[in-house]
């Protein structure tokens, strides 16, 4: 069965869920797409198959970006993860990856505000016992902070170990 569309962005689409084909898109930019590199470990975290379906047995929903021929220009997962640093009651983590020509075209927030919006709605997010968003991303990511910012996060703390910025949102 096709992974369901949730909304349309003038020739873009947003799924919940990713196909067999684009989940071999994933593991093929996340090795190859350099600004994805630079600042997340997807490289290793989708180095093929078996570590897509590893990493997949904690999380609660992918959504991906697509355009009208379903090739995958971005991804967000909504994981089940916590971190001893989270104040009770946030477990599930938020993240975002847009791909090559699809960065810097404003169109993060809208597929970020798509997905949340879906996502609330699911019984994986009603019946969580912490349904609180946080994040962790490196304080120089720029776009990522102001995206973030914008999608009405809220500063926690750096991590002086990992050099990562904790955000936090109800
Ligand atoms: C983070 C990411 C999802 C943002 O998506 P995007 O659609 O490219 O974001 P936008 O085009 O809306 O840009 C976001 C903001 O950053 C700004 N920005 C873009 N490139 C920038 C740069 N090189 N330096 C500083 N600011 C920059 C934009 O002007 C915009 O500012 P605004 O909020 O004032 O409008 C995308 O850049 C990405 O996938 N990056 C690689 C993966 C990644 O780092 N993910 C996050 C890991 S925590």
């Amino acid at each position: 069965m096709e992974n369901p569309i949730i909304a349309t962005l003038d020739s873009y689409k947003i799924r919940k869920g990713l196909s067999e084909d684009q989940i071999l898109q994933l593991i093929e930019y996340s090795s190859s797409d350099t600004d994805v590199g630079k600042f997340t470990t997807d490289s290793s975290r989708f180095k093929d198959r078996a570590g897509f379906d590893e990493f997949s047995t904690h999380i609660l929903a992918y959504y991906v970006l697509v355009d009208n021929s379903d090739k995958l220009l971005g991804i967000i997962w909504f994981d089940d993860f916590i971190v001893k640093e989270l104040p009770v009651g946030y477990r599930i983590s938020f993240a975002i990856r847009l791909y090559g020509e699809a960065r810097g075209k404003g169109l993060a927030q809208e597929f970020s505000e798509k997905a949340m919006e879906d996502f609330k709605k699911s019984e994986e997010y009603k019946s969580h016992p912490h349904p609180k968003l946080w994040l962790s991303v490196s304080p120089e990511n720029e776009p990522a902070v102001s995206l973030y910012r914008k999608l009405g996060f809220k500063d926690l703390e750096i991590n002086e170990e990992y050099h990562k910025l904790l955000m936090i949102k109800d």
